[in-house]
């Protein structure tokens, strides 16, 4: 695979493939309690249905089980050091051998949770990020981005309505410096 090292990261990527971290975040980070979504945002899981449907998605084996079955017309990848097997899924022991078996693709989507975003954040070049805006209590969060990495690109805002009772805005962000890749 094509490849160069950026610094000791030990993860493998192929240059052209764009790694897309996709959240739905409280204004106090907060994305998840007791291994579960806390807000019901209908427009939030039509977002996430329009940009990653016909894609492969990454996620963490909690976040599966929070799920509790394959997304459909997706790809699924499910990373786990204990699993082995889930139906309809793809499972690897690691980002890094996740992101081998998409080598050719375009774009793909890391969808949570909180450990699989930090480890895969360094390598993104891409996030979407459905900011909600109230804080929230819970146990699990997105990582920090630097302002100084991250230059948001797009930006929708959307007050609270009859299906959505919640004021959210669907940010993208893209990395300044262009690619965060790889070793080979
Ligand atoms: N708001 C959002 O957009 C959003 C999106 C997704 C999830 N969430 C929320 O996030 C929470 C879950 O996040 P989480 O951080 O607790 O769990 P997670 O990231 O979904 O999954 C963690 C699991 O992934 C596996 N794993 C992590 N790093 C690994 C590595 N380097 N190699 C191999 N396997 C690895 C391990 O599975 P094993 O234990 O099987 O080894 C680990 O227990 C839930 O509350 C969920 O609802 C929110």
């Amino acid at each position: 695979m094509d490849g160069c090292r950026l610094g000791q990261q030990q993860t493998y990527r192929s240059i052209k493939m764009i790694v897309t971290l996709i959240a739905a975040v409280s204004s106090n980070n907060v994305i998840g309690k007791n291994n579960q979504l806390i807000w019901h945002l209908p427009a939030d899981l039509k977002h996430f249905r329009q940009l990653t449907t016909g894609h492969t998605v990454f996620m963490g084996r909690k976040t599966y089980g929070s799920i509790g079955k394959p997304l459909p017309n997706r790809r699924n990848v499910v990373i786990s050091r204990t699993f082995t097997n889930i139906e309809g899924c793809e499972v690897v022991a690691s980002l890094e051998d996740g992101l081998k078996l998409c080598a050719e693709e375009e774009e793909v989507f890391v969808i949570g949770g909180a450990e699989i975003y930090r480890q895969a954040l360094p390598i993104a070049n891409r996030i979407e990020i459905t900011r909600i805006h109230q804080d929230f209590e819970g146990d699990t969060f997105f990582p920090e981005t630097d302002p100084q990495e991250w230059q948001e690109t797009n930006r929708q805002d959307f007050t609270s309505d009859e299906k959505n009772p919640l004021s959210y805005s669907f940010i993208t962000l893209n990395r300044k410096t262009g690619n965060a890749s790889f070793i080979n």
